[in-house]
């Protein structure tokens, strides 16, 4: 049996086990592969992850809060890995530990078209957001970043050759082709179904803004795309309104899953069945 897991502290939350597993049955490898959760503490990672190869571990995923620390105790990284300065797949060969970041390929993937030569507004300046302004310089985007902590989207334009925008700036966003938002906004905080909620009560449907975000729902418009990192089940109110203007969104679940997708390829060798991967993926969510 070859063993592979994601490591996070918590973890128990983690669509991966479901998502790797589900390939692994479709390709008829249940029997010989198995994706498990694994919960370590920051202190406990680097022991842990050690420990892995001896029981039978090939490889792992890295997850909040352990991406740096991956990166660090790994003896090779790819470029993706070293520039975007976090790695979330672990790959172990005899004595060595390498790493590799497939958030940045995982996000292009779910995007679909290349982004070269695209007006991009990434919202935040996080953990997340690295690899999403990483992937698009890279790719030739011509990349903005807002973050409610503006030095936060200095440090990281500065990094990767991108344009910080002022927290009191309006972004003008309907003059970009390409909005990313990386931030938390959009998560369900426990008890509350509506975080990233439009403020309809109060303006009218054509000034419509998200709470904590510099957009404004009217400038959406059917040339752009939308992608949301965040993901819920029935999706976000970003991305439901951005349909409703006619952008093309893109929601975090087939970033998770293009991700995933990506450390199959490493792990395996094999062509990942992405379709079985989603469906597992939308499954699980559903269910927890
Ligand atoms: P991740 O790894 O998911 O990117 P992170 O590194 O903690 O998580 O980054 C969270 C991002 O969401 C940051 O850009 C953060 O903005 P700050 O740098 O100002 O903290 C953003 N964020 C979190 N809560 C927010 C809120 N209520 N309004 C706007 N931005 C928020």
């Amino acid at each position: 049996m070859r063993r592979l897991a994601v490591i996070g502290h918590p973890v128990s939350h983690s669509l991966s086990p479901a998502i790797h597993n589900a390939a692994f049955e479709e390709l008829g490898l249940a029997g010989e592969w198995r994706y498990e959760a694994l919960d370590l503490t920051p202190e406990a990672f680097a022991a842990g992850v050690r420990a892995l190869p001896a029981e039978g571990f090939v490889g792992a995923n890295a997850t909040i809060p352990h991406k740096l620390a991956a990166l660090e105790l790994a003896d090779e990284a790819s470029e993706a890995a070293t520039r975007i300065g976090a790695a979330n797949t672990l790959s172990f060969a005899p004595e060595r530990i390498r790493a590799d970041n497939t958030d940045a390929e995982g996000f292009l993937a779910a995007m679909g078209s290349p982004p070269a030569g695209r007006r991009a507004l990434v919202l935040g300046a996080g953990g997340s957001a690295r690899a999403v302004v990483w992937a698009l310089v890279e790719a030739g985007a011509e990349v903005s970043i807002w973050n409610r902590t503006q030095p936060k989207a200095e440090e990281l334009a500065d990094r990767f050759g991108a344009r910080a925008l002022g927290t009191g700036d309006a972004a003008p966003e309907s003059d970009f082709d390409l909005i990313v938002n990386t931030t938390s906004v959009g998560m369900p905080a426990p008890g509350d179904a509506s975080t990233l909620s439009p403020t309809e009560e109060t303006r009218p449907e054509n000034a419509t803004t998200f709470n904590q975000l510099p957009i404004t729902a009217d400038s959406f418009h059917d040339r752009q795309i939308v992608v949301d990192l965040v993901y819920r089940v029935g999706g976000t109110e970003l991305l439901r309104i951005a349909r409703s203007r006619g952008a093309a969104v893109v929601d975090g679940l087939e970033v998770l899953v293009r991700q995933g997708a990506a450390s199959f390829r490493i792990w395996t060798g094999l062509e990942p069945p992405i379709e079985a991967m989603r469906r597992a993926a939308t499954l699980q969510e559903r269910q927890t």
